[in-house]
């Protein structure tokens, strides 16, 4: 059999793993003969054919770096391209058919693409114009469908509950309300376990809409049993009864312009203007992306990356990379895109934590 060249990028959101699944499906490709192109900043790199040589040196001493060696990029669409190359937020181009001969100049039997959803959309797009396109899912924010489990996450949640953990010492010294803001997009998924594995007191999440008087309520019940301290962990994404989510910005040109942010501080005013406590707020932010992925995140990593270059062996093109079960497989990237993964607010994991005496400041699920 001809000895193949694959192309790899990675796009959307840095997250603790890229350069885990970069380095398993390099090595793998490598250990086959075939050659293996790192394309860099995302799309961007396939469109304006930006590239490096990923030898067995390039992809050696990477397994635990947080971030990816290739880059990323948020905002290039070959479908809709904003970027000064060739467009503009004013005035996005169809790249796409660039994107294409760029990956014939480069003789590539395969494009792994490891993103989230943004990414495997275009991916998805890319494999409708011809191109064997394979997809491994990313982002701590857990929300792909048709895996268990998305790599970077476990990281994302280490972090989270670790703060979960720090703030209850001043919450309890001081006899103070302290919210955590983590992050999760319109998921709730970091917010719920890092909630019930710190021993958060209420979680606010997108996919259980809180009351103002539940929240207040349930700082004042836990006072009135004695407890003189509470830690609320709210997703970045929680909404209130009206369905309002906390906007902090949009960014032109990307494929989910939105960024969420501010609830906790919009939190802090609810409560110290309603309750008797004094009230801090520690926002997350990208702590949860940053630094060395978890055991079990380069774990998976290294288990997805080796799949990717299996999948291309036989042609499994169109295909995602996932975790079922204990099983690492494949399915269609459609299935990937199709919808949300998103916390069910009648499911295990809620009751488990309604169990123990969290709330979720809801009139309805309690
Ligand atoms: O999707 C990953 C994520 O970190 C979300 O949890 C968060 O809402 C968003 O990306 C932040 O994006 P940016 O890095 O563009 O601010």
């Amino acid at each position: 059999m001809a000895a193949k060249r694959i192309g790899i990028l990675t796009g959307g959101g840095d997250c603790p793993g890229l350069n885990a699944v970069v380095r398993a499906a390099a090595k793998s490709a490598l250990a086959r003969g075939w050659g293996v192109t790192g394309f860099l900043d995302g799309y961007c790199g396939l469109v304006e054919d930006r590239s490096i040589e990923l030898c067995d040196s390039a992809v050696s001493g990477i397994l635990a770096r947080g971030g990816t060696i290739l880059g990323t990029s948020n905002i290039a669409n070959p479908f809709s391209y904003t970027l000064p190359a060739f467009g503009s937020p004013e005035k996005p181009a169809d790249m796409s058919g660039r994107a294409v001969e760029v990956f014939k100049k480069h003789s590539l039997d395969a494009l792994i693409a490891i993103g989230g959803d943004g990414t495997l959309s275009i991916g998805l797009k890319l494999i409708k114009k011809g191109m064997p396109v394979i997809g491994v899912p990313k982002t701590i924010d857990n929300d792909l469908a048709a895996t268990d489990v998305t790599f970077g996450f476990d990281s994302a949640l280490a972090v989270a509950t670790d703060a979960v953990d720090k703030v209850h010492t001043t919450a309890e010294s001081h006899h103070r309300v302290m919210i955590v803001e983590t992050m999760g997009r319109y998921a709730g998924w970091i917010a719920l376990r890092a909630g019930i594995a710190g021993g958060g007191d209420i979680i606010l999440l997108p996919e259980i809409p809180y009351s103002r008087q539940a929240l207040c309520g349930a700082v004042h019940s836990r006072e009135a049993r004695g407890k003189h301290f509470s830690i609320v962990v709210a997703a970045e994404g929680a909404v209130d009864e009206a369905g309002e989510m906390t906007v902090a910005s949009t960014v032109k040109g990307s494929t989910d312009p939105v960024r969420l942010g501010g609830i906790g501080y919009k939190l802090a005013e609810l409560i110290s203007n309603n309750c008797s406590s004094e009230t801090r707020v520690v926002v997350l932010g990208h702590l949860q992306r940053g630094g060395i992925p978890t055991a079990y995140d380069r774990w998976l990593a290294t288990r997805f990356g080796a799949h990717a270059a299996e999948l291309v062996a036989r042609g499994g093109f169109g295909r995602m990379v996932r975790l079922a079960g204990t099983d690492v497989n494949d399915v269609p990237v459609e299935q990937a895109v199709a919808h949300l993964r998103r916390v069910d607010p009648a499911g295990e994991e809620v009751r488990a934590a309604l169990s123990v005496g969290t709330s979720f400041a809801s009139s309805t699920v309690k």
